[in-house]
C-alpha cells in the first residue's frame, strides 16, 4: 500500500484537519494535549484483552480479580465472596485441591477469564453491558453459571460496566443508573453493622448483625459522620459493660461482645445512639440470618453458648413474639431474614403484620425465581442485593426492576469476604435502592465502599440526593 493510499484509507488528513480546527475553535492553551485527547476520543473503544489473577479477600481467601483492557485503557474489578451459600444462587468456581488454600483457590476461573471468556469479548464495545453479560451467558450455557464460574462472570462484567462508564465519560453510577432505565440517582442511606455475632463473630451471639441508619440525616456525608461516631461511642458502651475485649471486631467490622440476648444488643446500641444526641434521628435494623441457628422447626439463640445450647429453644412462634416486643421498644426499620430460608410460613406471617420492613436474603439468595415466589405469596417485602449470587451486572438490574415493580424495599449488600472494589457503592446510587448495608464504618474493604459514597456525592454536587426518611422508596 503506497502512502497516499494508506492515508485515504484511514481518512488521516481530514481527521486530523478537524482536531487542529477544533483545537483553533477552543482557544485552548494546551493545543497538543487537546488534539491527542479529541482524536482519542474520535475512536470508539473496544475489548482488547481481558487478564484474571487470583488475588485474596478481607478473610485472606483467595477471590478473582479482572484487568480489563479496552484500546483506552485498563479497567480493574474483584467480586466478594459470603458465609453463606444457597442451591438457588449461581456458582463460586473453587478449584477444591485440599493441598491449595485448603481448597479455595480460583486458578480454574481465573483461567476461564484468560482464554475462554477474553477470546469471546475481545472486539466488543465496553458500552453494551447486556451484550457482554449475553455473550458470557451463552458461553457458559449452565443455569447457575458453574461451567465458567460465576465468581469470573462477574469480575468481567463489573469491569466491562467500568469500562463503559469511561468511553461515555460518564461517572459509574450514572452509567449504571442509564442501564437501569433510571432517571433518578439517589445517595442511599448506609446500615452500619456495629454489632456482630452469627456466623461473622466468634462470641456467644447467635444473631449476626445489628445495624444502625442515619435516616435523619441531610447528606450521605452527615450520615457517615453519624454511624461512624455511634461505633464510637459503642466502643466505650462496650467497654464498661463487657471490658475491651468486647471490641474485637467480626468479619464485616461490628464489634463482638458476649452477649446473652438480642434485647442486650439493642440496649448497648441504643445506649451509644443516645450518647450522640441524634437519638430519633439513627434508626435500627437487624440481620437475625435465622437459617444459622434453626435446628429443626425451632430456634436456639444459645448456640453459641456450648453449656447452654438447646436449652433455649425457641418456636418461631415465640420469635414473632420477641420481634414484636422489640420492635414496639427499639426504632427497629428492617429485619433481615427472620427465619429459616425455608420457613416461608412464619415469614409471610410476620411480614403481614406490617411491624417493619422484612428483608429476604438467605429467603431469596438474590435469585429471580425466589424473588418472583416471595413476591406472590407475599413473603417479605425487600430484597437484599448481593450481586455475586446472581453473576452479571445485567441480572441483577433485571432482579431489582422486579422487586421495584412488586413496591419492594431494596437494600445494596456486601459480603463478608470483601475486596477493595467500590462498585456497590455505584450501583447502590445508580439503581437508587435506598439503603446501603456494607458493614462497619470501620475496616478498609468497608470503608472503602462508604467514602466511595462521599466522593459520588461530592461529584454529584448540587443534584445529590440522600434518601433519608425516603430510604424505602419504591419509585
Ligand atoms: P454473608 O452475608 O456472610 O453470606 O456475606 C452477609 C449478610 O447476611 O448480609
Ligand atoms: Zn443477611
Amino acid at each position: 500500500m503506497s502512502v497516499q493510499e494508506y492515508l485515504d484509507k484511514h481518512t488521516l488528513s481530514r481527521k486530523i484537519e478537524d482536531a487542529v480546527n477544533a483545537a483553533v475553535r477552543a482557544k485552548t492553551s494546551d493545543p497538543v494535549l487537546f488534539i491527542a485527547n479529541h482524536m482519542k476520543k474520535a475512536v470508539s473503544s473496544v475489548i482488547t484483552k481481558v487478564k484474571a489473577r487470583q488475588i485474596l479477600d478481607s478473610r485472606g481467601i483467595p477471590t478473582v480479580e479482572v484487568d480489563l483492557h479496552t484500546n483506552k485503557g485498563v479497567f480493574r474489578a474483584s467480586v466478594p465472596s459470603g458465609d453463606s451459600s444457597g442451591t438457588y444462587e449461581a456458582i463460586e468456581l473453587r478449584d477444591g485441591d485440599k493441598g491449595m488454600y485448603l481448597g479455595n483457590s480460583v486458578a480454574k476461573a481465573v483461567k476461564n477469564i484468560n482464554e475462554r471468556i477474553s477470546e469471546a469479548l475481545i472486539g466488543m464495545d465496553p458500552k453494551l453491558q447486556a451484550q457482554i453479560d449475553h455473550a458470557m451467558i451463552d458461553l457458559d450455557k449452565t443455569e447457575k453459571k458453574n461451567e465458567l464460574g460465576a465468581n469470573a462472570i462477574l469480575a468481567v462484567s463489573i469491569a466491562a460496566c467500568k469500562a463503559g462508564a469511561a468511553e461515555k465519560e460518564v461517572p459509574l453510577c450514572k452509567h449504571l443508573s442509564d442501564l437501569s432505565g433510571r432517571a433518578n440517582m439517589t445517595l442511599p442511606v448506609p446500615a452500619f453493622t456495629v454489632l456482630s455475632g452469627g456466623n461473622h463473630a466468634s462470641n456467644n451471639f447467635a444473631i449476626q448483625e445489628i445495624m444502625i441508619l442515619p435516616v435523619g440525616a441531610s447528606r450521605f456525608e452527615e450520615a457517615l459522620q453519624w454511624g461512624s461516631e455511634t461505633y464510637h461511642h459503642l466502643k466505650a458502651v462496650v467497654t464498661e459493660k463487657n471490658g475491651s475485649m468486647g471490641c474485637n471486631v467480626g468479619e464485616d467490622g461490628g464489634l463482638t461482645p458476649d452477649i446473652s440476648s438480642l434485647k442486650e444488643g439493642l440496649e448497648l446500641v441504643k445506649e451509644a445512639i443516645n450518647r450522640t444526641g441524634y437519638s430519633d434521628k439513627i434508626k435500627i435494623a437487624i440481620d437475625v440470618a435465622a437459617t444459622n441457628f434453626c435446628i429443626g422447626t425451632k430456634y436456639d439463640l444459645d448456640i453459641k453458648s456450648p453449656n447452654k445450647s438447646g436449652q433455649n429453644f425457641k418456636s418461631a412462634e415465640d420469635m414473632i413474639e420477641m420481634y414484636k416486643e422489640l420492635c414496639a421498644e427499639y426504632p427497629i426499620v428492617f429485619i433481615e431474614d427472620p427465619f429459616d430460608k425455608e420457613d416461608w410460613e412464619h415469614t409471610k406471617h410476620f411480614s403481614g403484620l406490617g411491624i417493619c420492613q422484612v428483608v429476604g436474603d438467605d429467603l431469596l439468595m438474590s435469585n429471580s425465581k425466589r424473588v418472583e415466589r416471595a413476591i406472590q405469596e407475599s413473603a417479605c417485602n425487600a430484597l437484599l442485593l448481593k450481586v455475586n449470587q446472581i453473576g452479571t451486572v445485567t441480572e441483577a438490574i433485571e432482579v431489582v426492576k422486579l422487586a421495584r415493580d412488586a413496591h419492594w424495599g431494596v437494600v445494596t449488600s456486601h459480603r463478608c469476604g470483601e475486596t477493595e472494589d467500590s462498585f456497590i457503592s455505584d450501583l447502590s446510587v445508580g439503581l437508587a435502592t435506598g439503603v446501603i448495608k456494607a458493614g462497619a464504618p470501620c475496616r478498609g474493604e468497608r470503608t472503602m465502599k462508604y467514602n466511595q459514597l462521599l466522593r459520588i456525592e461530592e461529584e454529584l454536587g448540587e443534584q445529590a440526593v440522600y434518601a433519608g426518611e425516603d430510604w424505602r422508596q419504591t419509585l
